[in-house]
Order: C-alpha cells, then sequence, then structure tokens
C-alpha cells in the first residue's frame, strides 16, 4: 500500500501577518521550510476577501515551490482566471461564504453545476488536477464523477469534531469509508482534510485508500510549540 501523502495547508501564517497589517512571518518562508521538512505539496486558500493568502502571495509561491502547489478556490469567474494564469500543479474547489469563520461544509454540487463543469474542462485542460471539496455521501461522489473531477477531498470536520469531543465517531467514519470505497471503484483519487489533528489524521489514516491528507490549522498552531519541522515529521509518522 502506498503511503498517505500530507499537504500542509499555510493558510494560518498568513493570518498572524495579516492580524497585525505587517510583512511577516512570512507564507513563502513556511512554504518553503515545510517544503524541506518533508510536506507532499503546499495548500493555500485564495479567498474572495483575501483574510489570509493574498495575489502576491500565490505568485510568490508558485514561482519558487518545488513540490505541487494545491490551489484552494471558489467557484467564481476570478478565481478561475486566476487558477488558468498560475496553473497550479493542483486544484481543490471548494464552497465559500464570506461570513463563515472557515469552510463549513462540503459543495453543493448541484447548485452551479454547469459552471463547475466548465471550471473542471477549462482547468483540466490548462494541465492542473481538479478535485473537489464535498461531503462523505454516494450522492456527491457520483456527482463528481459525473462532473469529470480527477479527484474528491472529503471534509472531515464532523468527524473531527467528534473525537476532539471524545465522541461516538464510528458512524461517521463508515461513512467516510462508503464514500472512499465508491470514489475509488469509479476512478475517483480520495483525499481528506479539514479538523484533522494527529489523533484524528492517525484514526483516519486506517481507513483503506486515501491517499492525500490536507492539514493546516492544528498543524501550524502546533508549530509553535514544537516547529513545523518536528510537526511535520509527527504528522507523517501517525498517517504511515
Ligand atoms: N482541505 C480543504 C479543502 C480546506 O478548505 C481546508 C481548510 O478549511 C483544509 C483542508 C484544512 O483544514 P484545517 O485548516 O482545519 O486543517
Amino acid at each position: 500500500m502506498s503511503r498517505i501523502r500530507l499537504g500542509v495547508n499555510i493558510d494560518h501564517v498568513a493570518t498572524v501577518r495579516n492580524a497585525r497589517g505587517e510583512i511577516y512571518p512570512k507564507p513563502i518562508r513556511a512554504a518553503l521550510l515545510a517544503q524541506k521538512m518533508g510536506a507532499d505539496s503546499i495548500t493555500v486558500h485564495l479567498r474572495e476577501d483575501r483574510r489570509h493568502i493574498n495575489d502576491k502571495d500565490l505568485k510568490e509561491i508558485k514561482s519558487k515551490l518545488k513540490i505541487p502547489l494545491n490551489l484552494e478556490i471558489a467557484a467564481t469567474r476570478e478565481m478561475l482566471q486566476i487558477a488558468l494564469k498560475r496553473k497550479p500543479k493542483f486544484i481543490c474547489i471548494v464552497p465559500e461564504k464570506r461570513q463563515e469563520i472557515t469552510t463549513e461544509g462540503g459543495l453543493n454540487l448541484n447548485y452551479k453545476k454547469n459552471f463547475l463543469n466548465k471550471m473542471i474542462k477549462k482547468l483540466k485542460k490548462n494541465k492542473s488536477r481538479v478535485s473537489l471539496f464535498i461531503e462523505p455521501s454516494v450522492r456527491d461522489i457520483k456527482l463528481s464523477k459525473f462532473l469529470n473531477a480527477d479527484c474528491v477531498e472529503i471534509h472531515t470536520g464532523k468527524l473531527c469534531n467528534l473525537i476532539n469531543k471524545n465522541k461516538e465517531y464510528k458512524k461517521e467514519i463508515l461513512k467516510i469509508k462508503q464514500a472512499v470505497d465508491l470514489g475509488i471503484s469509479l476512478g475517483l483519487e480520495v483525499h481528506a482534510g479539514h479538523g484533522l489533528t494527529f489523533k484524528s489524521a492517525k484514526i483516519l489514516s486506517k481507513v483503506r485508500g486515501i491517499k492525500e491528507f490536507n492539514i493546516g490549522h492544528f498543524l501550524i498552531g502546533e508549530s509553535i510549540f514544537n516547529g513545523i519541522g518536528n510537526t511535520i515529521k509527527k504528522f507523517k509518522k501517525s498517517i504511515k
């Protein structure tokens, strides 16, 4: 069985920078350090309100990074144009609401279906691998296949909340398992992300077939205490 790749989301390095309107800490520094310390890819979410990563960060990270850049974007014309111009190796289309603190759930694939269809076609033609951030549901997996995505990323927020609160999570993990199996049987590459900690990542890594984890908030927080290199190493050990 091939190992699970670790995508490191560095958005919250930019959040700390932006909290003071300063020029530090620099997201590019975090991206290059994470690369050196064993990250398999770097994820950034260019939000409509640019609350963390901005266009200048994206340009700089894309030009200096050797490992794949995974750009998360909403399904909008503006983001499509930026993604076509920057040509990141990986793209993940995510839902976005301006008022939310973080990405609260998976995409509603029925809403904007025609636009999503066109967007995916253009991005794939531009040589980006396209993933859709979805809930672990049979309907969303089938729709992702119908929309011709390369991959799906399963939103693990609910699972992580249950684990964090020491609540029963068997039903949720079974739902994820079924979604992973269905995705693989349809030829989709399956990823997972949102809210993952050492504990939840370890539990989820036992679900066979998930190829990639994208982890940000906990990993950047933990890096304050242990450094980004040690934190990446510990995550890689947890998901082995
Ligand atoms: N994957 C996707 C598609 C995301 O949008 C996010 C951020 O919301 C993450 C993974 C990482 O989540 P977290 O920062 O909670 O680890």
